[in-house]
Formats: structure tokens, sequence, C-alpha cells
């Protein structure tokens, strides 16, 4: 694949790693949480991907479609992407450890790994363009207005023209909290907002999620596509 190459190891190096003290604290909160909890008992652990896979299929992309899964930890969507035959991937994350992860569980043949912050992007601004950005469970602990405004402007200049967008987050029924930290939770008329009229609103729908707990995640799931 063409897009340069942040390997995981390289956490600490010059392309990983940052001068600001907030994103080193939250790469290392992100990381802590993958090293203490096996991924099957994290809190937003999926065993039913079909919201986001019917997403996908509505979007009808070409196998060889350049997909992004933005903040995509280690989530087992990547191997189920795979599996439909989809080898033109990307997954971010600011958590090296997650995407070491899902590394040792699919290799790395199909897929290009970044370890990069979705707030204040380095590696992720020399990407090509792509067909299709999927950000499950990331944009809302995006919580100031500069925060969310890189993370637009980003997904703005990423996503091609025609290309579609899922994003997937706590509605305002949700958690004000994931993981410790605060989380900003959306309605698909604020998402509609903040994405701009050069996106059209193909599809939205309520989902409640269940943790491996047992507790319930209400999140509002919406399909995108850029004009
Ligand atoms: C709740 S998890 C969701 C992971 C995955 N999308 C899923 O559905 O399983 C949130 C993910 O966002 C990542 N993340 C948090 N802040 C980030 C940032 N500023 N830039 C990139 N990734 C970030 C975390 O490391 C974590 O993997």
């Amino acid at each position: 694949m063409s897009e340069e190459f942040c390997d995981i190891n390289d956490k600490g190096k010059s392309c990983c790693s940052s001068s600001e003290k907030k994103d080193i604290d939250l790469a290392e909160h992100w990381d802590k949480t993958y090293l203490k909890s096996p991924e099957e008992k994290l809190g937003w652990y999926e065993t039913d991907l079909a919201p986001t896979l019917n997403l996908v299929a509505k979007a009808n992309l070409k196998k060889s479609a350049k997909i992004l899964i933005a903040g995509a930890g280690s989530t087992n969507l990547v191997d189920s992407l795979i599996d439909s035959g989809y080898d033109q991937l990307l997954a971010s994350d600011i958590s090296a450890v997650a995407l070491k992860n899902l590394e040792s569980r699919i290799g790395h043949e199909k897929i290009v790994f970044l370890v990069d912050d979705l707030t204040k992007p380095s590696h992720l601004l020399d990407i090509n363009p792509v067909d299709l950005w999927i950000d499950r469970a990331v944009l809302h602990f995006f919580i100031t207005n500069e925060e969310q405004g890189v993370y637009f402007d980003l997904l703005n200049k990423k996503v091609k023209s025609q290309g579609y967008v899922i994003l997937a987050e706590f509605n305002l029924n949700g958690a004000t909290k994931c993981s410790g930290l605060p989380v900003h939770r959306y309605s698909k008329e604020m998402l509609q907002e903040k994405m701009g009229p050069e996106f059209k609103l193909v599809e939205s729908f309520d989902y409640n999620y269940v943790m491996p707990s047992g507790e319930q995640r209400p999140y509002i799931y919406t399909l995108f596509k850029k004009q």
C-alpha cells in the first residue's frame, strides 16, 4: 500500500509521539485500557456487527474501495471487512497497544496501521482520500469545539467526492462518560450540522448496544454520502 506506514512499534519516535502532554496522557490512557482488559471484556466489544455492516452494505462499494476505520482500537469489524473481501483498509488509533493487538490477530497484508491522534493528525494528513470513513464510539470523546473542528476538517478532506461516512456515537439518551472520559452526545441533526451541507444523510437509526457487563448504551448510527 502506498501510504507511509507508521509502524506501531514506533511509538515514542517522532512519527507517533507528540510533545503535548494532553496527547501523551490520552495515548497512555488508551494503551493502559487495552492492556488491562481482555478484548471481549472491553465496554465497547461487539459480538453483533450488523448495525455497522448493514450501513457498509448500503454504500455498495467495490471490494477495492479504500476504507478508513478511524479510532479502530482492536475491533473485530476489521476481521469482518477482510472476510467480506475488502483489501484496502486503514486502521488508525491513538493507542499503539490497540493496533498491535489488531495486527497480532489479523496480520498486515490487507491493512495499513496508523498510530495517530484524530484531533492532532500528522500521518492521517498524508493518506489518500477514502471511499468510506467508519467511526464507532470515537468522535464522542472529542468534547471541545477545537477537537471537533480538527476532526471534521480532516474527515472532509479525506473522504472522496461520492464517498461515504458512518458515524455511530452515543445518542442524547446515552451515557455521559465512557472509559472514565467525558463524552459529547449526538442526535442525527447535530451530526448533520457538523458534517455540513456537502454531506447528505442517507440513513440513520438508534441502536441499543449491550455491553459485556449487560448494561445498555444507546447509540445513534448514521450513514452520510458526500456530494
Ligand atoms: C470506545 S473505543 C472504540 C473502538 C472501536 N471503534 C470499536 O468500535 O471497537 C474508542 C477508541 O478511540 C480511540 N481514540 C480515542 N481518542 C482518540 C484520538 N484522539 N485519536 C485517535 N483515536 C482515539 C481509543 O484508543 C479507542 O480505541
